[in-house]
């Protein structure tokens, strides 16, 4: 259950001293859990994921503008992958053309997604934006639906007719909350469709509006839920409202009919994609021992791939394993839940996984519970996945505070930045890796880039050509201290 359901269940039930009546919408502030800069929370962390989902990443890694967008892709749901593809390069395209990159206050755009719903063909997906302007920063969403064939956001799931008396239902929630409202009237009919891009559905049929700080009451006031009850939304909702309604309260196990993409068989048989909770903890994978190597002694470079795993990590592996080379992988905690498989075949292969955090925030804006969290659950994730504990952490885009250096982890720069997030041509990243290396130093790359997998086996052989012994970072810096900054041995 999201911590948001609970939150909200909690205060329905205690939180209010006058109970409302039965068919009255009630409001809660949800939790931002974050010190300092409003509006800034975590995506509430859900267990519900759906097997066979992958990711897009698009990743900026230029700390001067830190942009990380994640997207699903679903199998079946073609409509609405596309859907959420168009937002988000819009989302994307619109933050770069009005933030340039910037050494004194640099703008952040991160963008990720849970699954809210998966139950018969509907899934949901909620996409979270934390966007910082330089100055402030906030966090919005928007959800998407699809059956299999179409795709709908939050305000398809009411009628036309029904959305103004939706607003008027919430602005009275909010209001008997004890919470200015915005005057309708200034906000206008962009305020209403504002008040519309979250809306889940309870159980037991209730309407749930996620309300994003500043679209009904004053951005003090946080972000805010209200539930409106199953008897009084069901005569508001749209034909697909119900349909998301329905399929919520079935519990059925989520099913979509997964094209096949050679032949043109008119009907795909229906493959069903039961929610997979999370797995419990698989047995530790037993890493090969690492080879004694002295690095003292020897010519030693550390490659280390950041922003993985995913859907090229495992050509790269299969190149490093022919050229019996180790690498390191700083990876993120979500994308480790996506592809466990990926992160055992690692560790089997005497890679070293590591901490890149949970969702590639930028550490020097975190309260001090947020990088926390970030670190630890990755490091957990990681854990429960392989059984291997990590104390390497790479903080996004190299940027990190004071604060960073407190939370029990050897931070692992890099003295080589191949920029192969930028140049995205296999020759250049290999040129630049072989441009300054000198022992002991530390390569950076993105396993994300296919530019990048490419370039590997000519690295590798370039590094051996001029004598370099290639090993893991725990190998070349010997037993690197929580605390310390390491960007070379
Ligand atoms: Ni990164």
């Amino acid at each position: 259950m999201l911590p948001l359901a609970a939150a909200l269940l909690a205060t329905a039930c205690t939180g209010s001293p006058t109970p409302p009546g039965a068919g009255d919408p009630t409001t809660s502030a949800a939790p931002t859990g974050s010190a300092g800069i409003p509006g800034v929370s975590g995506m509430p962390p859900t267990e519900l994921s759906v097997a066979g989902i992958t990711v897009v990443q698009s990743m900026g890694n230029d700390p001067l503008l830190p942009v990380a967008v994640r997207r699903p892709v679903a199998p079946g749901q073609g409509s609405m992958t596309d859907a959420i593809a168009a937002w988000a390069n819009a989302t994307e395209s619109t933050f770069r053309a009005d933030n340039a990159p910037s050494e004194q206050a640099p703008a952040e755009l991160n963008v990720g997604w849970q699954v809210i719903t998966a139950s018969g063909p509907v899934l949901g997906i909620r996409m979270e934006t934390f966007e910082f302007g330089g100055a402030s920063g906030q966090t919005t969403h928007r959800v998407f639906y699809g059956d299999g064939s179409t795709t709908w956001t939050g305000m398809d799931l009411v009628t036309t007719a029904g959305r103004a008396e939706v607003a008027a239902l919430v602005r009275s929630a909010v209001r008997a909350s004890g919470h200015a409202t915005l005057d309708p009237d200034e906000v206008g009919a962009a305020g209403v469709d504002a008040l519309l891009t979250d809306l889940t559905f309870s159980a037991a049929g209730d309407l749930v509006l996620l309300l994003d700080q500043g679209t009904v009451a004053p951005f003090s006031a946080g972000n805010l839920t209200v539930t409106v009850p199953q008897a009084t939304a069901e005569p508001l909702l749209s034909e697909r409202g119900r349909r998301v309604a329905d399929a919520v309260r079935s519990g059925l196990p989520y099913a979509v009919s997964v094209p096949t993409s050679a032949a043109p068989t008119p009907v795909a048989p229906a493959t069903p994609v039961t929610p997979a909770p999370v797995p419990p903890a698989t047995p530790a994978v037993a890493p090969p021992p690492a080879a004694a190597v002295d690095c003292t002694k020897l010519k030693c470079v550390a490659l280390t791939f950041d922003d993985g795993p995913g859907s090229l990590t495992g050509t790269l592996l299969d190149r490093l394993e022919a050229a019996g080379v180790v690498a390191t992988f700083f990876v993120l905690g979500q994308n480790v839940r996506i592809h466990p498989d990926l992160v055992t075949r690692m560790v089997r292969s005497g890679m070293v996984v590591a901490n890149h955090t949970w969702d590639h925030r930028d550490m020097k804006r975190l309260s001090l519970s947020e990088a926390r969290s970030e670190v630890d659950r990755t490091s957990a994730e990681i854990a429960r996945v392989t059984g291997v504990s990590t104390t390497l952490l790479r903080p996004p885009y190299g940027s990190m505070s004071p604060q960073t250096a407190t939370l029990g982890q050897a931070i692992i720069l890099w003295d080589v930045d191949t920029e192969d997030w930028k140049n995205r041509d296999a020759s250049i990243t290999t040129t630049r890796a072989l441009a300054t290396v000198r022992p002991g130093s530390i390569i950076l790359m993105h396993d994300i880039h296919a530019s990048t997998v490419e370039a590997v086996p000519a690295i590798i052989a370039g590094l051996k050509a001029r004598g370099f012994t290639l090993v893991t970072v725990p190998q070349l810096l010997g037993n690197p201290q929580p605390g310390r900054v390491y960007t070379r041995r």
